[in-house]
């Protein structure tokens, strides 16, 4: 019997992508177009520059991964697109070139939420993953702990009350002169990557403030890490200007990045690991650009190994923004509830909730 293929599209920031899957679960083609290298001078993503250069890419990514995959477009049976939470504009071009597709084909559309995608990413990397598992999702915008009963049936049981962490990774980054990406920066130099690392820093070198919340609430907040961070690189940019001392010169670069991602990393491990206790769940994964990060991944590796957990982790390519997660969820979407969240009538929504 022939496979049933999806093709999924995903441009909800700076990434175009599109990729097949077969049955789900099984990546034939993952093509991604970054435009981290034009935002970079901008020290952040420029919405109006990423739809423009969305435009641009989203027909050769459609064509590359369809041709990768050995098809064409008579051979899909699905089109899974994201149409939110994201950049209004960046959103609508993928949208757009959906809808053209499925208008053309009649191949049926689906519309997928883009952290539903991120949690799906885990089902690729692990053909034998099936639910309840608990996710911990991190991204630039997003910072959840899901519980993952089955497939398209979440609860979120933990969320950041301010920002997201891939967010304050972002800002510190920027704060500290690395610049953009942030979270990747800070992940490289903490390691003794270039331009600033010599050696791996000391994650406990600097003392960074973690917060918990009284209530018992396993939620999130980075404002006051953040804070602590602005606040140590004012008083070594005081020192520069009463010493005449370069401020590259007097801040050791391994030791407060890796000082910093670990007080972010401990909190997101802790919260993680007491939902899953709470929760009687022996299966966690985690998802979003920041479960890229290897110091949140080498921290997990080791308490789910100390605590007794079967943890599952992405590789890195599946950890931020491709489409592959969103075909992947796209089909489980349509297989099991077969409503489709689509038609000529899906519209983008730039801030979509998650359950
Ligand atoms: O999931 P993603 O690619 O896009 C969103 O949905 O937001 O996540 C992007 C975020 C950015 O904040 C980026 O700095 C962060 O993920 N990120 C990382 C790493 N790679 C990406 N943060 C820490 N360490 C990394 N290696
Ligand atoms: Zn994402």
């Amino acid at each position: 019997m022939k496979p049933f293929l999806c093709l999924g599209i995903e441009s909800s920031c700076d990434e175009t992508a599109a990729s097949v899957v077969e049955q789900g679960r099984l990546i034939r083609s993952n093509i991604i177009a970054s435009q981290i290298d034009l935002h970079k001078q901008y020290g952040g993503v420029v919405p109006e520059i990423a739809s423009r250069m969305h435009v641009e890419a989203v027909l050769p990514v459609i064509d590359d991964a369809l041709q990768e995959a050995g098809c064409t477009l008579e051979d899909i049976d699905l089109i899974a697109v994201t149409y939110g939470p994201g950049l209004v504009g960046a959103l609508l071009v993928g949208l757009c070139a959906a809808k053209g597709l499925a208008a053309v084909s009649g191949i049926p559309l689906i519309g997928v939420n883009h952290i539903e995608g991120h949690i799906a990413a885990n089902l690729i990397a692990n053909p034998e993953l099936e639910p309840p598992f608990l996710c911990l999702v991190v991204s630039g915008g997003h910072s959840h702990i899901v519980m993952v009963n089955d497939y398209n049936n979440y609860e979120v049981i933990a969320r950041t009350r301010d920002d997201a962490a891939g967010e304050a990774f972002d800002k510190i980054a920027r704060a500290c002169g690395l610049g953009y990406p942030g979270g990747p920066l800070i992940d490289k130099v903490s390691q003794g990557g270039d331009p600033y690392g010599s050696r791996v820093g000391d994650p406990y070198a600097i003392h960074f403030p973690k917060t918990n919340f009284p209530d018992g609430s396993l939620d999130f907040s980075f404002s006051g890490v953040k804070t602590a961070a602005l606040n140590y690189l004012n008083k070594i940019e005081m020192q520069s200007r009463l010493t005449g001392q370069l401020f590259k010169e007097i801040i050791d670069y391994p030791d407060f990045t890796a000082s910093f991602q670990q007080a972010i990393v401990d909190v997101l491990a802790d919260h993680t690991f007491k939902a899953a206790e709470k929760y009687k769940i022996t299966k966690i994964c985690i998802a979003g650009g920041v479960s890229a990060n290897r110091a949140l991944r080498k921290t997990m590796n080791e308490k789910a190994d100390m605590l007794g957990f079967t943890l599952f982790v992405p590789p890195p390519v599946l950890c931020t923004d491709n489409a592959a997660m969103i075909a992947c969820a796209g089909y489980y979407s349509y297989i099991n509830r077969k409503t489709s969240t689509g038609g000529m009538d899906l519209n983008a929504c730039p801030s979509l909730g998650f359950e």
